[in-house]
C-alpha cells in the first residue's frame, strides 16, 4: 500500500524553490547530468523552471548499477551506460531521486571530477541523512525524510510506481 507523503502541489512549490537556489549558486554555463532511471522526471521539471530562471542547461544522463529489485542497496555503485563526453573543463549538476548511503551520488561526483570537470554540484529530490553509510552532503536538497521506502514522481520500487504524480510511503 501507498501512502501519500508529497503531493503533486507541494512537489511543484519545492522544485520552483530549488531552482530558484540552483540558479543564484550555478549561474553561468553548466549541464545537467541526471541519474537514469529515478531521476526523469524531477529532471524533465526542474529544467523547465531553471528555464524560467533564465538558465540554459544542456541535459545528459547516466545510469549506475543501483538496487536491483529489493529495497537495500546492493553495494558499490558502477556506470552501466552514457557516461557524458566532453568532461573536463566544463561545469555539471548531478540530479538524482534520493541520496540514501550517499555512494551513488559520491561516485557519479568523483567519476566526473576524475574526467576533469571544472565544477560538479549535486542535487537531490529527497535526502535520507539516517541512511547515510560515507560522509557525503548533497549542494541542494528538496525533501527530507526518516528512513522510508518511498515510490512515484519517477522513483520505483522493483520498477513500479514511478508513474504515481506524487510521492508516498510504501510498506
Ligand atoms: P545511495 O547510493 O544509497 O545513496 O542510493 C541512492 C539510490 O538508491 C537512488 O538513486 C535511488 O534510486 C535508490 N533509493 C534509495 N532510497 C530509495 C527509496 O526509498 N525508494 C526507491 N529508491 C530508493
Ligand atoms: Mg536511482
Amino acid at each position: 500500500m501507498v501512502s501519500k507523503l508529497f503531493d503533486e502541489t507541494e512537489i511543484a512549490r519545492r522544485v520552483e524553490e530549488l531552482a530558484r537556489e540552483i540558479a543564484v549558486a550555478v549561474a553561468g554555463d553548466f549541464a545537467i547530468v541526471g541519474l537514469l532511471t529515478g531521476s526523469f522526471v524531477f529532471v524533465a521539471d526542474l529544467i523547465r523552471v531553471l528555464d524560467r530562471a533564465g538558465l540554459a542547461p544542456r541535459i545528459e544522463f547516466m545510469k549506475l548499477s543501483s538496487y536491483g529489485h529489493g529495497k537495500e542497496s546492493s553495494g558499490a555503485p558502477r556506470l552501466i551506460g552514457g557516461a557524458p563526453e566532453d568532461v573536463a573543463g566544463r561545469r555539471f549538476l548531478l540530479v538524482d531521486d534520493i541520496v540514501d548511503t550517499g555512494r551513488t551520488l559520491d561516485y557519479a561526483k568523483s567519476l566526473l571530477a576524475g574526467k576533469g570537470a571544472a565544477r560538479v554540484w549535486t542535487c537531490a529530490l529527497v535526502d535520507k541523512p539516517s541512511r547515510r553509510k560515507i560522509d557525503f552532503a548533497a549542494d541542494f536538497v528538496g525533501f527530507t525524510v526518516d528512513d522510508v521506502f518511498i515510490v512515484g514522481y519517477g522513483i520505483d520500487y522493483a520498477e513500479n510506481y514511478r508513474h504515481l504524480p506524487y510521492i508516498g510511503i510504501i510498506d
